[in-house]
């Protein structure tokens, strides 16, 4: 009898005891979040100041899942963060912080419409986000270089670099028939320049760099598409400060659909008629069909 007593005492005592780790193991599944990720969101978040109120990011606090914070996503359920969307939040920062290339499984990444404080672009970093495919750091106010490690992320599907920015409001406020684009801060490819930036980034399939000044780069930059960029879908480098001509080759792109040349070039190139010229372009019928942007 005694036997029997102690046998379910122990049996009671083994349950409870599994019961609880089984709460606990409970609670430590819903905290989803790699410790590393939280810890370098938090860097991130500290090097924020915010001139929008009420401030942004409220939900990034220590001890909760990151996965769940605004503009944070975890794709799989490693707790790695996958996902950063972080467009349009008042963010303010001089530069951006280095905190952000530990998050190394980024695959999107989104920073745009913010304020970098006309900061350059970090010089290092951007390699170790290998597994980026979409990578938008446009109107943030960020000037210089671009650095090379953007033209590391082989991965990359969609870059947009562009600082220029339209101001519709005003437009309404003046009357103007068509918004006025401006150029918020200027970004350059010079070293590396925009062949070398691209060399890498084959699978790429939209590409804005619009305000970027690529007049280093003198012609070569449209022999580069052909090389490197065969899946290009969306080109768009509008005020780049490119000089013509246009070459052939950009007429080999077949996946090419829309093109946004405008506000480059010496009139007197556009209108000098030369055989790869910008106006003979603009003005095959071949081309008319396939670039219907590119009709003014
Ligand atoms: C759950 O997490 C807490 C804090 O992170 C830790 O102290 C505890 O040992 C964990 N429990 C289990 C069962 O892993
Ligand atoms: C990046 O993570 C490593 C550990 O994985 C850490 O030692 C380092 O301080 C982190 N760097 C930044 C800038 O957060
Ligand atoms: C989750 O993502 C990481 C990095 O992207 C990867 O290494 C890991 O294998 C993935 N895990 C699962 C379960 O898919
Ligand atoms: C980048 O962000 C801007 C502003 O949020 C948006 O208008 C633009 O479409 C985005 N670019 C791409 C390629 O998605």
């Amino acid at each position: 009898m005694a036997s029997i007593c102690w046998a379910l005492l122990l049996f009671l005592a083994m349950f409870s005891a599994l019961a609880t780790s089984d709460t606990h193991s409970d609670d430590n599944l819903t905290l989803r979040c790699h410790p590393d990720q939280a810890a370098s969101l938090l860097l991130l978040k500290r090097s924020f100041s915010f001139f929008r109120y009420p401030s942004g990011l409220e939900s990034w606090q220590d001890d909760t899942d990151c996965c769940l914070w605004e503009g944070v996503g975890c794709r799989n359920s490693s707790g790695y963060v996958t996902a950063l969307e972080l467009s349009n939040r008042g963010l303010y920062s001089q530069g951006l912080d280095p905190a952000i290339f530990n998050l190394t499984s980024l695959q999107l990444l989104d920073l745009s419409m913010n304020n970098f404080g006309q900061c350059n672009l970090p010089a290092t970093g951007f390699e170790r986000l290998s597994l980026l495919t979409h990578l938008n750091l446009s109107n943030s106010g960020f000037q210089g270089q671009i650095p090379i490690g953007i033209g590391k992320l082989a991965n990359l599907i969609s870059l947009d670099l562009s600082v220029l920015y339209y101001m519709a409001s005003d437009d309404s406020l003046n009357g103007y028939g068509t918004s006025i684009p401006g150029v918020t801060s200027w970004l350059w490819l010079q070293e590396p320049n925009f062949q070398i930036l691209v060399g890498n980034l084959n699978n790429l399939r939209e590409l804005y760099l619009d305000g970027v000044d690529m007049s280093t780069s003198a012609d070569d930059w449209c022999d580069a598409f052909a090389d490197s960029l065969p899946n290009l879908r969306v080109l768009s480098l509008r005020y780049c400060n490119l000089v013509g001509p246009i070459c052939p080759s950009l007429s080999t792109l077949h996946s090419l659909a829309v093109i946004s040349l405008q506000d480059n070039f010496d009139t007197s190139v556009t209108s000098s008629g030369d055989a790869h010229g910008f106006s003979q372009f603009k003005f095959s019928s071949a081309c008319l069909e396939k670039y219907p942007t590119l009709v003014p």
